[in-house]
């Protein structure tokens, strides 16, 4: 969403593009080429790293290696109006925006629905996602789904009335009911899946769950009853803007609040003004223009209604996909930040560790590491994931890292903050004092096997000096970064390198830009997906690269003003799903997907949706 373009981090830290900056400038003085550094980057990998050669001149970037052996999908082939996918793979589309999947099953319109509809079906705005396994077969499962964010234009259908706001065309929500509608297009789906004979379809049974910004939630760890939170005799519903997330060994789904900010605004208009703490979190009298604050008080921070309830959102929240009567929980000793998703790891000692991204210019990476031995912990009826550090990633320019910890036991952050509760309430803040790296955009993380940790930095606007000490700038593109933790995830020290800067693709088959969704299977193979504006005439896409061998190939192509986010595969690995967001922003007369129409007719609305991913010949996926 280009609502993480604002930057709300105005702390002295060293941002992370000075820090990068200054280490390739050292490493260029006798390169002097943008492919030549990013080759000595690349090389110059942590201890027992794989060895890329991303620029050496490696071939015709189709070489087959044991990792990747499909044809891509070709530059020529992939900005159409329809999907594109590699002739070695199949895909079939599952679960749109709309589909039923709780009593009374309506179908869905094209055009305006009810609340009540939307409620009982699948939302809007397909993001992160899990396949929890119900055979070993790779032929049934439930998926756990987010649903982002859906444009009040698009979701509102046929009943959308543009208002104007002084130089800006809004959709506003004329009801309640409208306001209850863009909720339960929110949140999260729980959804029984099976394939009959290769074709999936939804299970009508009782696994199937929506969780909206309505449902009734649980507040667990440090924050649990603090006074942040306003009133503790008032209850606490819902989740919202679910952008990725993570899951657990112990079989749940963990979900992550991002934009939360923007789901607020205020009855005071221009006259509204954000205490510092809404204001690091970027709280405004509009929000993004959804206004739930007009019929809905909870969600108008100038009202009583909504005191606490901005510190409410912002965290990761633990879903049990096996118990549809289980309430979510919200895991506070994670901290509160715009959760883009969460790599869950098992450290020294048994002990979980959880790799976190802040998405937005200028924010963190964060990491949180429990107690003890996640089996012990909750062989005694804790959850692992209320008792912890929580650290942010401090990035120096000789290669090596530091994780900070966010402890009120640190008397800068004692100077601050009256308790845990606050530090974790405040979590950027902290960060700022504690001298963290301000990125560029951490979306995804993700966990190789060989240890190594990945995280999508998706760009950065303002890296805009270029000159020969700085090559990489401007860098609008975005990169990829790694890193090794000492002590088997646990420890406080790290060293990092870039995997890939996204612009050294460019004019090439491998070419991509803006990653953001990232998963490493347990081959090793790093799978990529964008979220942004594509060079060469690209879609937004999803690709395969092979940290070995650097090689990167482009398994599918999504549709005009889609993003490519979520990946989840059966347990065989035979069946893999992804998913399209905001196919053409909504507007059918860029695309009609899931219809798959050559031209588009101007009155299908588009749909997100899944698509359902197999290799032709039945194999691994990736391979
Ligand atoms: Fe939800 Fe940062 O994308
Ligand atoms: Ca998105
Ligand atoms: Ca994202
Ligand atoms: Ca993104």
């Amino acid at each position: 969403m280009t609502v993480d373009d604002f930057v709300s981090n105005r702390s002295d830290n060293r941002p992370f593009e000075d820090v990068l900056r200054a280490r390739l400038s050292r490493r260029t003085v006798m390169a002097g080429s943008l492919a030549a550094a990013a080759t000595t980057f690349f090389a110059q990998g942590t201890a027992g790293a794989a060895v890329a050669s991303r620029g050496n001149g490696r071939g015709n970037g189709q070489g087959q290696t044991d990792l990747i052996g499909f044809e891509p999908v070709t530059l020529a082939n992939g900005g159409g109006v329809n999907p594109s996918i590699s002739p070695d793979y199949e895909y079939q589309v599952l679960i749109p925006w709309g589909t039923p999947i709780l009593a009374p099953y309506p179908e869905h319109v094209n055009g305006s629905k009810s609340a009540a509809d939307q409620e009982v079906q699948v939302g809007i705005g397909h993001d992160g996602m899990w396949f929890f396994p119900l055979s070993r077969k790779g032929d049934h499962g439930v998926i756990c789904i987010n649903h982002e964010f859906g444009r009040n234009s698009h979701v509102f259908g046929d009943e959308s009335v543009t208002v104007t706001i002084g130089e800006d065309e809004v959709v506003l929500p004329i009801s309640l009911e409208q306001v209850r509608l863009s909720q339960a297009a929110h949140g999260v789906s729980v959804v029984e899946v099976a394939s009959t004979g290769g074709t999936w379809d939804v299970v009508r049974g009782g696994y199937n769950r929506r969780i909206t910004p309505n449902t009734p939630v649980e507040f667990s760890g440090p924050v649990a009853g603090h006074p942040a939170l306003g009133d503790p005799s008032r209850p606490s519903f819902g989740t919202l803007n679910n952008c990725s997330s993570g899951y657990t060994p112990w079989g749940t789904y963990v979900t992550c609040e991002e934009n939360f900010n923007g789901y607020f605004g205020s009855s005071l208009g221009d006259d509204f003004v954000p205490n510092a703490a809404q204001d690091r979190y970027g709280f405004t009298s509009t929000g993004f223009g959804y206004g739930w604050e007009l019929f809905d008080s909870r969600w108008d921070l100038s009202s009583a209604d909504a005191d606490g309830e901005y510190n409410r959102f912002g965290w990761c929240v633990e879903i049990d996909p096996m118990n549809p009567g289980a309430t979510p929980v919200k895991r506070t000793a994670m901290g509160r930040f715009k959760h883009e998703g969460v790599a869950f790891a098992v450290g020294r000692g048994g002990r979980i560790v959880a790799y976190m991204g802040d998405d937005q210019r200028f924010d963190y990476i964060y990491k949180f590491v429990s107690d003890s031995n996640y089996k012990s912990m909750r062989a005694r009826g804790m959850s692992p994931l209320d008792h912890g550090k929580l650290y942010t990633a401090r990035f120096n320019e000789d290669g090596s890292g530091d994780w900070l910890e966010l402890t009120i036991d640190n008397p800068a952050l004692a100077a601050e903050f009256a308790d845990q509760g606050e530090v974790l309430v405040n979590a950027r803040v902290a960060a700022d004092i504690l001298g963290a790296t301000p990125m560029d955009r951490p979306e995804w993380t993700t966990v190789a096997p060989d240890g190594q940790v990945y995280c999508t930095l998706t760009n950065n606007s303002r890296r805009t000096e270029a000159d020969a000490a700085n090559p990489l700038a401007p860098n609008a593109d975005g990169h990829i970064i790694r890193w090794t933790d000492t002590d088997q995830f646990t420890g406080t020290s790290f060293e990092w390198d870039i995997y890939i800067i996204a612009e050294t693709t460019h004019g090439t088959e491998e070419s991509f830009a803006d990653a953001d969704g990232l998963w490493a299977d347990p081959d090793g193979r790093i799978w990529i997906q964008t979220d942004g504006g594509q060079k060469d005439g690209l879609n937004n896409q999803m690709l395969v690269s092979d940290p070995q061998t650097g090689q990167i190939s482009r398994l599918l192509t999504g549709v005009p003003g889609d993003e490519i986010t979520g990946l989840t595969v059966t347990a065989d690995r035979r069946t893999l799903f992804a998913n399209t967001q905001h196919p053409g922003n909504g507007d059918p007369t860029l695309t009609n997907f899931p219809v798959e129409n050559e031209v588009p007719d101007g009155t299908t609305y588009p749909r997100d949706c899944t698509f359902v991913i197999t290799r032709k010949d039945g194999g691994i996926v990736g391979s």
